[in-house]
């Protein structure tokens, strides 16, 4: 029997259960009430408000201009869904970065206004003291390294990370002391299969890949992705696994013409 249909609710104890007997963990992200309650009745482990929140409900090109106020309403809206799965917030950019205090006060606003269970923030070395400062507050942290599009002008490209041997040997440093710090699990984004297979090997906590090939103990898609609500966005890594863009433009075209044509509502449809 796997692990998650043996207990109730999914805890970061779950993940670390599930990571230690080989069983994958499914991570998607949800911005909003009825998709949270959709995935979380489909039986989805980890159920993440992710900044994407940023591109794909706001329309902003990149994760950036989000606030925190704004992520609350998104994270506000998924807990009040949720039964089962463990939901993760993002810290936005701009709320742990500049020092732990602002750190720690974002992470207890998160947790205190939407009843959410656990943050995520990007990065290692740089943003140690914010992570040991919301850990020992007992707030669970999850880590993100590799492609962490909060930096993206820094990067000034979503290509692989990674690839050459002293940013391998950071991530590989980084993970450690994400570990160290009592991080519980930690995204992986876009970095060769290979680098994300022995980086999930060296620690105990569970990595969770996207665009990190299929080593990490589980994966993550953005929810507009993998429903293919987008169709611009189709990265190697992107499984489609719907595509929502022309089954809706089609059900929105049929709406429109039965109401030009008259045919909507008919007799049984009105009071
Ligand atoms: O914001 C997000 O959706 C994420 C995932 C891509 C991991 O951080």
């Amino acid at each position: 029997m796997s692990v998650h249909k043996e207990l109730k609710k999914i805890t970061t104890n779950t993940l670390q259960k599930m990571k230690m007997q080989g069983e994958k963990i499914s991570m998607l992200t949800a911005y909003d009430f009825s998709f949270a309650k959709l995935f979380d009745e489909a039986g989805m482990d980890v159920i993440l408000v992710g900044d994407s929140a940023s591109n794909v409900m706001a329309g902003h090109e990149t994760t950036l201009p989000i606030t925190l106020d704004q992520m609350i309403y998104h994270a506000a809206s998924v807990v009040r869904a949720v039964q089962r799965s463990l939901v993760v917030v993002d810290l936005p950019f701009g709320t742990y970065q500049s020092n732990s205090d602002i750190a720690l006060a974002s992470a207890i606003r998160i947790m205190k206004e939407t009843g959410a269970h656990a943050i995520k923030l990007e990065g290692g070395e740089e943003v140690m003291d914010s992570i040991q400062r919301i850990v020992k507050a007992g707030i669970p942290v999850m880590g993100h390294l590799g492609l962490t599009p909060q930096s993206i002008y820094k990067f000034g490209t979503y290509t692989v990370r990674a690839t050459a041997t002293d940013e391998a040997d950071k991530l590989k440093k980084d993970i450690l002391l994400l570990q160290e710090a009592g991080c519980f699990a930690a995204v992986l984004e876009k970095i060769p299969a290979e680098l994300a297979k022995e980086v999930t090997e060296s620690v105990h906590i569970p990595t969770i890949g996207i665009g990190a090939g299929p080593h990490c103990d589980g994966q993550v898609l953005v929810m507009h992705d993998m429903l293919g609500i987008n169709t611009e966005f189709k990265p190697r890594f992107l499984r489609r696994y719907l595509n929502l863009h022309e089954q809706i433009t089609s059900a929105v075209q049929q709406y429109i013409q039965d109401v030009k044509q008259k045919e909507f509502p008919n007799q049984s449809e009105s009071y």
